[in-house]
Parts: structure tokens; sequence; C-alpha cells
């Protein structure tokens, strides 16, 4: 699609009083990402409040059907069910959708982008892209070039997933949680499903009862095939909430078709656009996800050869990173900087 956003674009963030929607606002202004006026929405519950963004107070509109008349980028991140009733009205406008929820992920007329993998799908949008899931974009980042020289067939994840991943709301649950079980008090959940103090859970989705894996699972297996334009790949994985504020963790195998070799990987990820490799066996200094908070980066470490694979086509590894940051909102930063632009008048 040859839509092109003004130089100086109107940008809406749907969502801005959420977790997500504060690292839009941050991101934005950290990368100094042109913005010729910001319209922040949000529900009835936020209207009148304010946002700061760059020096300046901007009023919270409640989201309805005319929020995006002479809008150009519309960052959604208010849940699944906003996007697929207000996307398709941000479109008509005439605005181009960046979206972190799951509704469009999977259609096949929507691009899912991570830039440093398929920037190019980019220009296939027809009004709408969509963000990945954020433990798919934690694994790929760094999964992808090494697919790219010696394809990956096969990949096991674990995920160790911060609370940050549900929103403000499950951040505040972690905290107050942990406040009362410390001063010996009773707490009763109220956005996760079971205590999370001290605690860890299967992923907060609903789980498939014919096969056993939840939501969040499904997605990671799903975006991992549509984002590497691979159907062959064969991907196994756990999802697991984890007592962390905030940044998801994920231990990885991976095995290749050819033999490959610790020393290979580590090469490849030195020159892997948005990874950072942090490795240290003496000092036992591993991807933390106190470390990844606040970072662009995914950490890498832990790199070693998986002992159960005695044929040298496999490598386990452990990574961290900022998912309301590379998961959700500096992905979409990235790919509105990528669209293109109008000409100057
Ligand atoms: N957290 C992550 O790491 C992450 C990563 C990738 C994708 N996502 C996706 O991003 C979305 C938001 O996630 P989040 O973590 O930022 O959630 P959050 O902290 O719970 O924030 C939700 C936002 O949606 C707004 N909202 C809720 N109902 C609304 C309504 N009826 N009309 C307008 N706005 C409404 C809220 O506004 P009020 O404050 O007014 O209620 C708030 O701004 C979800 O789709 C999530 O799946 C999140």
């Amino acid at each position: 699609m040859e839509s092109k956003v003004s130089k100086d674009p109107v940008v809406a963030i749907a969502g801005v009083t959420g977790a997500v929607g504060a690292e839009f606002i941050a991101t934005m202004d950290r990368r100094g990402f042109r913005v010729g006026k910001l319209k922040a929405l949000a529900s009835a519950r936020s209207a009148g409040k304010t946002v700061r963004f760059r020096g300046q107070d901007i009023v919270i509109e409640e989201l309805n059907e005319n929020s995006f008349r002479g809008v150009d980028i519309a960052l959604f991140s208010a849940g699944g069910g906003i996007s697929r009733k207000y996307a398709p009205i941000a479109v008509k406008a005439g605005a181009v959708v960046i979206d972190n929820s799951s509704a469009f992920r999977m259609d096949p007329n929507v691009p899912l982008v991570i830039p440093e993998i398929n920037a190019g799908r980019i220009r296939d949008h027809k009004g709408v892209i969509a963000n990945p899931n954020c433990a798919a974009i934690t694994a790929l980042v760094p999964l992808w070039p090494i697919h790219r020289e010696n394809r990956i067939r096969r990949v096991i994840i674990a995920t160790y997933q911060a609370a940050s991943g549900a929103g403000a709301a499950a951040m505040e649950e972690l905290v107050e949680s942990t406040r009362a079980s410390l001063e010996g008090r009773s707490f009763r959940p109220k956005v996760l499903p079971h205590p999370y103090a001290f605690n860890l859970f299967n992923h907060n989705t609903t789980v498939d009862p014919e096969t056993g894996y939840n939501d969040e699972e499904t997605k990671v297996i799903k975006e991992t095939r549509k984002i590497f334009e691979d159907d062959k790949i064969a991907v196994g994985v756990t999802c697991v909430r984890v007592p962390v504020l905030r940044a998801h963790s994920e231990a990885i195998t991976f095995e290749c078709e050819k033999p490959i070799s610790e020393s290979e990987v580590r090469r490849i990820l030195a020159a892997a656009p948005g990874v950072k490799i942090v490795d240290d066996r003496v000092r036992n200094y591993f991807p933390m996800p106190i470390d990844a908070s606040g970072q662009d980066d995914v950490l890498v470490g832990r790199i070693r050869r998986d002992l159960s694979d005695p044929s040298g086509h496999s490598i386990s590894m452990f990574v961290a990173a900022d998912q309301l940051l590379k998961g959700a909102a500096l992905n979409a930063i990235q790919i509105a900087e990528l669209l293109p632009q109008r000409a100057m008048a």
C-alpha cells in the first residue's frame, strides 16, 4: 500500500494510561520521533486527566468513533476488543494503525512485523500493522540471525514472564500482594488467577482443553511461523508467569539443520541488531530482567551446547528483554519510524 504519513504526523495513542501507553510516550520522546500533534485516548475513567508529552500536558479524551479524524498514525494498546472495534474506524479515517493486541496478528492481510526481521513487510499493509506477542519478539530477535545462516528446524522455549506483561494493574497486584504477604496479611488476587507473591503459575491465558496449550503458547508458535515465513519450524513452548515486576526471560534451546558451534552463535549474535550479549561465566553474570528493564536490546547469554544432542546441531541460551519496550512500545515506534512519509509541501 502506498499510503504515506505526514512528516510531522498526528499520532493517537489508544490506551495511553496503560503500561504500554506510558512507554509509547516515553519512547517517542527518547527517540526524537516527530509528532505534529498527540491525541491521548483512553476509557471514560481517564477522560479529562492529563499525560505529559514534551513539556505539555495533553488532556486525555474518551475513545470514540470520532477519535481518529485527522490522525495519521494510531497506536493501539487498549486490548483486543478495542482494537477489533476501533482499528477499522481509524483506518477508514485515513490513519495507519499499529496494533499491540493479538486481534489482527494472524490475519493474512496484516503484516506482523519485527523491524530487525521483516521490516520489508511494512509496505504490504492495508491500514493495519500488527506488533507481535511480547514472548515471541523476545525469542525471535536473537533467533532470526541464526536461522538466516543455518535454518533452525526446532526450538524449545520456556518463558519466565513478568507482571508488566499483564498490564499496570498486574504490576500493582504483585507489589500489593508481596507487601501483604510480608506483613502476614491475606490478599485476594483481583487481576491474576492465583497468588502472585512468592509464587509462579501457568500463563494466565485460556488453556485449550484439547491440546493443553495456553493461548500465549499458541501465539508464540503461530507468530514464529508467520514472522519467519517458515511453516515447518517446530516450536515447543511453555509460558509461565513469574513474580518479576518487569521484563520477560526465556530459556531457549534450538536445533539447526547443519551443525553449529557456540562460537558461531556468538559471532552471529555479536553482529545482530537489537541483541546484546551478556555472558560472563567467571562472574556468573547472565541476562536478568532487572538489567533488561528499560533497555532496548534483548540480552542473550548462557550460550552453550545442548548436551542432550550429541550431533552438535543444538544450542541452549537464556535471554531477557523489556517486553514493555522491545516487546511492545519500542517495536511499534520502530515500525512507525519506517512508515513511508509524504514529501514536504
Ligand atoms: N504489557 C505488555 O507487555 C504488552 C505487550 C504486548 C502487547 N500488549 C497489549 O497491549 C494492550 C494493553 O496492554 P497494557 O499492558 O498496557 O494494559 P493496561 O496497563 O491494563 O492498560 C490498558 C489501557 O487500555 C485502556 N482501556 C481499557 N478499556 C478501554 C476502553 N473501553 N476504551 C478506551 N480505552 C480503554 C485503559 O484506559 P483506562 O486507564 O482509562 O482504563 C489503559 O490505557 C493489550 O492488548 C495487551 O495485550 C501488552
